[in-house]
Parts: structure tokens; sequence; C-alpha cells
């Protein structure tokens, strides 16, 4: 584990992205509510701000649903991971004022709950059935928002670690791409709700993009990973496994190698090269993302700290991480497949 959580120290530009993301949330919504207002002096208040935040709130889930997938495809990117729960925790706020006053102007004057009328007040409207043209206008979109907003609470209220020590980091990370599901239907929430009255093919053509390069990314990135775990890691047929030649380190970085589906980080530190695991026992972060600062493999996500030649997390602590002798070979680094024993310097080359 770090000490006193380091690792993004070697993010400074993190309070300027926390700044970036205030000023983002003014800028957005007070913009739309001002310009809106003045062009439009019609519409009054209330939906001035629900629309503002919603829009905010789409392109925050938006933005921060881009960066995992571009941080795992480009390195220049990883002082972002760091940013995404307060991100997260924006745009959950942002979405929640957006649901209560549509639920306060559309569900809170009628007999029924306005939690319940959010599920049940289309029925007696909506009958795609009886609609013989097949217009959609009348798809009961809020339920879509609404289960989508239960989603990312969710996501919120199991970020915290004790969930993740709970359920075990498998079924935390499949819990968490739920997040996937939940922008998805915030799409159709859009789609199926405001595109039907306001047909602007501007906001069609907006919503579209957004929607494509999110779940494009994300696509594209798996699909480089899954590339990745195929074509590294050629066995010789000894229990050593080529990994790279040396010319690929990088002092103080990792060059990720797939040996049996599992990834392992080989780091160049001080000249010498030394080969681990890549899951953070934190919360499973790419620790091959990291880098190696005041002599510890230090992870990307919240700072978890190990060094690069026992896997051992520094004192106080003890956390570890697996390591595996390297030998280096004709400029070519080679690892051994089995992982040296728990606390034991691997030998390295
Ligand atoms: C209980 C949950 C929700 C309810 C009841 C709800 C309700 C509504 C309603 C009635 C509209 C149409 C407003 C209008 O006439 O312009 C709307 C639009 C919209 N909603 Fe939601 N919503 C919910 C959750 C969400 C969530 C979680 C998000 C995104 C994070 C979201 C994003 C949007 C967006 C982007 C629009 C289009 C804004 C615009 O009018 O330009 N909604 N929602
Ligand atoms: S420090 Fe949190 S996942 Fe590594």
């Amino acid at each position: 584990m770090a000490v006193g959580y380091r690792a993004v120290q070697w993010n400074s530009a993190k309070r300027w992205i926390d700044l970036g993301l205030v000023l983002f949330v003014f800028v957005a919504v007070g913009g739309y509510i001002v310009a809106t207002g003045m062009t439009h002096p019609r519409i009054p208040g209330g939906p001035l701000i629900y629309r503002g935040t919603a829009i905010a709130a789409f392109a925050l889930l938006s933005i921060n649903l881009a960066i995992g997938p571009l941080a795992r495809m480009d390195r220049r990117f990883a002082p972002l991971l760091y940013n995404r729960r307060h991100l997260g925790v924006v745009m959950f706020s942002l979405a929640s004022v957006h649901a209560l006053l549509t639920t306060m102007q559309f569900h809170a004057f009628g007999d029924a709950n306005p939690l319940v009328s959010i599920f049940a007040a289309y029925r007696m409207e909506y009958d795609p059935f009886a609609q013989q043209t097949g217009n959609i206008s009348r798809f009961p979109f809020e339920p879509l928002g609404a289960i989508a907003l239960g989603i990312l609470f969710l996501m919120a209220a199991t970020s915290h670690d004790f969930w993740l020590r709970n359920l075990g980091a498998g079924w935390w990370k499949r819990l968490h791409l739920l997040v996937l599901v939940a922008y998805g239907l915030v799409v159709l929430h859009v789609a199926l709700g405001v595109l039907q009255s306001e047909r602007s093919p501007v906001f069609a053509g907006l919503l579209l993009a957004t929607s494509t390069t999110v779940f494009g990314l994300h696509a594209a990135a798996s699909w480089r990973e899954r590339r990745a775990d195929r074509d590294t890691a050629a066995e010789d047929g000894h229990e050593w496994i080529a990994a790279c030649a040396m010319s690929d380190l990088e002092e103080g970085r990792a060059h990720t190698v797939t040996v049996d589906g599992q990834r392992r980080a080989v780091w160049l530190h001080d000249g010498d090269v030394h080969a681990t695991g890549s899951v953070c026992r934190h919360q499973g972060g790419p620790l091959a993302e990291g880098r190696i600062i005041d002599g510890c493999i230090t992870c990307p996500w919240h700072g978890w700290q190990y060094r690069p030649e026992d896997g051992q997390s520094p004192p106080p602590f003890d956390e570890r991480i697996p390591t595996y002798p390297t030998r280096i070979e004709d400029g070519q680094v080679y690892i051994a497949k089995d992982a040296a024993a728990p606390g034991e310097e691997a030998s390295h080359g």
C-alpha cells in the first residue's frame, strides 16, 4: 500500500483537472441556462435547469467512460484516471438534480406516488400495438433514465473498498461494468424521449457521434488488449518465457507480457530488469500502466506501492504482488513461468 497515497503526486495535473471540472459545470450549465433563457424567454427556470444539468451530466458521463480505454491505449491520458471518481460524483449530482426536478415537474401533482408514477404513468397512454404507424414518440423513456440513475447510484455506493473486499475483485469489476449498461439506457432515454419532439438533426447527430465514440473506444481498447495477449510471450520450450527485447524497456516504466492469459509487467529500474504481476492488490488497478516512483512500482489508480525486487509494499504495509525471476540473453529478456516464493527477492537480470 502507498505511504500516504503518494502515487497521485506524479499526477501534477490533478488539481488543474479538478478545477477544469468545476469550470466545465459552471460554463455548461450556466451557459446553457443564460443562452437558452435569452433566446427563448418563454421557457421557465425549472426546465432550463433540468435540461442544463441533464446535458452536462451526459457530457461528463461520456467523458468519464472514454478516459479508461484512452488511458489503456495511450499513456498520456493516464493522469486523468485519478480524477474519474470526482468526475463521477459531480456527474451523479447533476443527474440527480435533473431527475428530482423532472420528477417534481411531471409526477408530483397526481394521485400516485411520484416514484411509482415514473414507471406507471405511461401504461395507459403507451400501447405499441395500437399505434399503426409505428410511432415511438410516446415510448416510456423516463423509466430508462430512472433505471440508469439507480445503476449509477449502485456504482457510487459500492465504490468503497469495503465492497471490494466483500465482493472480491472479480465480482466488483463485473458489477462496475454495469456503468456501460447505464450509459446505453441514458442514450435510449434521450433518443426515445426528447429527440422525439426536438427533431433537429444536430441533436440526433451529436448523440450518435458521442455514444458511438464511447462504445467504439471500449471496443477498440479491448480488441487491442486481446490481440496483445495473443501476440506476446512466445514460450521458448523451457521454464523461461521470451518476454521482450531489452530495447523495448524504458527506465521506470513497464512492458506488458501475457502468460497463460494473465498479464505481467517487466520493469527496468536503475539498470536492472524485474518482472511482477500487473494486478494491484487494492482494486485490481493496472500496475503496468503506472511507473516507478521512489523505487516503488506505483499504481496509477490510487497510488498503492510495491518494491519491484520482491513485490512487497514498503513498511508498514504488508501487501504483496507476485514477482518472477528474469534472465537476459543476447539483448532478449526472459521471465520465469512460475512466481518466486512470497517475500523472496526474485533473481533478476
Ligand atoms: C428518475 C430519473 C429520470 C427522470 C424522471 C428523467 C426525466 C426526463 C425528462 C422528463 C426529460 C425530458 C425533458 C424535456 O422535456 O426536455 C429528460 C431528458 C433528458 N434526460 Fe432525463 N430523467 C432521469 C434520469 C436521467 C439520467 C440519469 C440522465 C443522465 C445521466 C438523464 C439525461 C437526460 C438528458 C441528456 C435529457 C435531454 C435534455 C434536454 O431536454 O435537452 N436523465 N429526462
Ligand atoms: S491503488 Fe487502487 S487499484 Fe491500485
